[in-house]
């Protein structure tokens, strides 16, 4: 089977299935072997090459193409499609040995050493003038292959060189603000550093965050911003050598979406790219593994345009091997955690890797093939799972209906609220926003995470949570979304300061103070072990606030305590039924499902069984509703249609298994 992209604006005909291919590692005769169990699970597009570059450019300008002609070849006549890497994230012996200054130094000043991976300075332009020549010889030996139908850009941007305070850096660093300010006036208001008489006299004294101690919190979120830049620019140039070779081939790179702020910032990058593509791996540590899933779906698709679908670029079939203790998935898990991703909007299921690898930095990392090799039940759950994505073809390019709730989420604010000294520095962002999805994804709503500059329309609610900075724009667009009858929510840490990190006075949070009618006169953050007690029951701890209720009414007060009396939760009634609740403390989960259930209208989705998602995808003609059953129990629902993964008929009660998924197909209203 031969294939052309050009069939078809998504790189593979189906769901697109597979992994990260790393055949470098092994002996030809197994790559035979790779083919035939790919062929077997119904592997169609593996991403190829990433870490290659020593391995293809064995010294500066001398190429070794045999082993990679015939590793393509292989799977071009087996009708495997290729995601194939550009290898610049793993610069060559060679190139650091004769460019050692290419090398990223950490805040100390500490060099990257050899020997990992993503060792090269984003600004470098010795890297840079490398990396495109290895870009460019690939594109030209195998771009015009028809099975190559994807660029995958380096692997992880910014996994490792996301902040470079290297002299190089701080050069660039300097050009950036220039560009950014103009003139030193303006970025010496903006950084306000008058204070400890740090006003700069020339941009030739700006320096990058080195060291430990507290800096300017303006200068560090600057740098933050610079350093996204600066890697944007690196994929950007790839980009471009990319397309001018290929310029129908989609380009992308694979981002770290998470519930932290992200060390680029990729809402912002998303707009580069032909596909969105993702990497998720859960964590043993998070009690709610499968909300992780959820979140990060929910924040991919409100990043590709028009909730188009996204690509799953890599998940783990079972450990990773990079936590202190690393789980193994249970029975059920690889298949529920992988189409809860479709059921998210994406369209391609791929994993690190294919093979387990027998030696190096992730030997005992999870894959497609495992060490205990075929007969095992691993690999059939993936042979089981290319058999319900190959079912599962017709949701391609189906996407999910707009949602009820948006929760905004930005790494800007992110990085505002973590950077520098705060009054807890014990907080975390990623926790704040989802605690808020987790209660809402508990109702079954359906939820988007937007970057706070989306547009609003066709929400009921917006939370904002923690978004500590806070620009002119958005505070007018969140006032005018509740004017014009929406509910929104703002927790604590939200709105305090503006762009140039600079806080807004006259009572926090003064980005939204006018809007929700009260205000914050000064933060009481708890001490390790303190707790609260509202007037209504609730409780919560990590944070309080003395809050004046102007013109807003009490929802709930502390019991108790120095704040005992005082409002804690708030809420101000607009005028076409819109409303502005203030969450002025940390409320702990329960409470935060309490409150959120009292602010969305019930739905029949609401009385699902306990532990049952339910997702819903659409196209013109056609819903296709995944009821994803996390519990341990069996469960029934009501549902009509088509059962795809059992192919049966449901009119009315549909069993899920304990664990298990089903999808159901139905006319367009669903
Ligand atoms: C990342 C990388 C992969 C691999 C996996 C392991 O996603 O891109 O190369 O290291 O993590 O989980």
């Amino acid at each position: 089977m031969t294939w052309s992209h050009a069939d078809n604006d998504w790189p593979t005909r189906g769901l697109s299935f597979g992994a990260d291919y790393n055949p470098e590692q092994w002996d030809k005769e197994v790559w035979k072997d790779d083919v035939r169990l790919m062929t077997q699970a119904g592997v169609n597009l593996v991403s190829l090459g990433i870490f290659s570059w020593g391995l293809v450019e064995v010294a500066d300008g001398e190429f070794d193409w045999e082993w990679m002609d015939e590793i393509v070849d292989l799977l071009a006549d087996n009708g495997i499609a290729v995601d194939l890497a550009t290898p610049t994230a793993a610069p060559p012996g060679w190139l650091l040995a004769a460019h050692p200054e290419v090398s990223p130094l950490d805040h100390d000043m500490r060099p990257r050493w050899p020997g990992s991976r993503l060792g090269w300075c984003p600004s470098n332009p010795v890297f840079r003038t490398y990396a495109l020549r290895i870009a460019r010889a690939l594109a030209e030996r195998y771009g015009h292959r028809d099975h190559v139908v994807m660029w995958h850009v380096s692997n992880e941007l910014g996994g490792g060189n996301g902040r470079c305070y290297c002299d190089t850096s701080a050069a660039a660093f300097r050009t950036w603000l220039e560009n950014k300010y103009g003139t030193l006036d303006a970025l010496n208001k903006a950084w306000g550093t008058a204070f400890w008489g740090h006003t700069y006299r020339d941009f030739a004294y700006i320096l990058p965050p080195r060291g430990n101690e507290s800096k300017n919190p303006a200068l560090v979120l600057d740098f933050d911003r610079f350093s996204s830049d600066e890697l944007l620019a690196h994929y950007l140039a790839e980009r471009e050598v990319l397309k001018s070779v290929t310029p129908d081939l989609p380009v992308t790179t694979n981002f770290m979406v998470g519930a932290e702020p992200d060390c680029v910032d990729y809402p912002r990058w998303a707009r580069h790219m032909d596909i969105v593509a993702n990497d998720h791996y859960t964590r043993s540590s998070d009690p709610l593994p499968e909300q992780d899933v959820a979140f990060s779906g929910d924040r991919m698709r409100a990043m590709t345009t028009e909730r188009r679908p996204w690509m799953l670029l890599e998940h783990s079939t079972s450990a990773v091997s990079w936590q202190p203790r690393n789980r193994a998935k249970t029975a059920g898990e690889l298949i529920r955690n992988s189409l809860s991703h479709v059921g998210h909007g994406s369209d391609g299921i791929l994993f690190f890797q294919w093979r387990a690898s027998a030696s190096g930095a992730e030997q005992f990392h999870s894959a497609m093939v495992p060490h205990a090799g075929e007969n095992t039940d691993l690999y059939r759950d993936v042979c089981t799972l290319g058999r319900h994505l190959q079912t599962l073809a017709p949701v391609m390019g189906s996407r999910a209906p707009q949602a009820r709730v948006g929760i905004l989420f930005d790494d800007e604010a992110g990085w505002a609220m973590t950077g520098g000294v705060k009054p807890n520095n014990h907080l975390s962002y990623g926790r704040i926003v989802r605690d808020w999805h987790a209660a809402f994804w508990r109702l079954n709503e359906s939820i988007e995470v937007l970057p706070p500059w989306s547009d609003f329309t066709g929400y009921e609610v917006l939370v904002v949570p923690g978004l500590f900075l806070t620009d002119d724009e958005t505070a007018a667009r969140v006032k005018g979304f509740a004017e014009a009858g929406g509910t929104v929510v703002v927790s604590y840490l939200s709105g305090i300061v503006d762009e140039h990190d600079r806080v807004r006075l006259g009572g926090y949070p003064g980005a939204f103070r006018e809007l929700l009618g009260a205000w914050c006169e000064e933060f009481r953050p708890l001490q390790e072990g303190e707790t609260f007690t509202l007037d209504n029951g609730w409780t919560g701890a990590e944070w309080t606030e003395l809050v004046h209720a102007e013109e807003a009414e009490v929802i709930a007060r502390y019991v108790g305590g120095h704040l005992g009396g005082r409002p804690a939760i708030t809420s101000r009634a607009l005028e076409a039924g819109g409303r502005a609740v203030y969450v002025s403390a940390g409320l702990d989960s329960d409470a935060v499902l309490a409150l959120a259930r009292s602010l969305v209208r019930p739905t029949s989705m609401a009385n699902l069984p306990n532990g049952v998602e339910v997702l819903v995808r659409r196209n013109d003609d056609e819903t296709f509703t995944f009821f994803v059953n996390h519990s341990g129990n069996d469960a029934v629902v009501e549902a009509h249609g088509q059962e795809m993964l059992t192919d049966e008929p449901v009119s009315g009660d549909l069993h899920i298994p304990a664990g298990g998924v089903r999808v159901v197909r139905s006319g367009a209203v669903g």
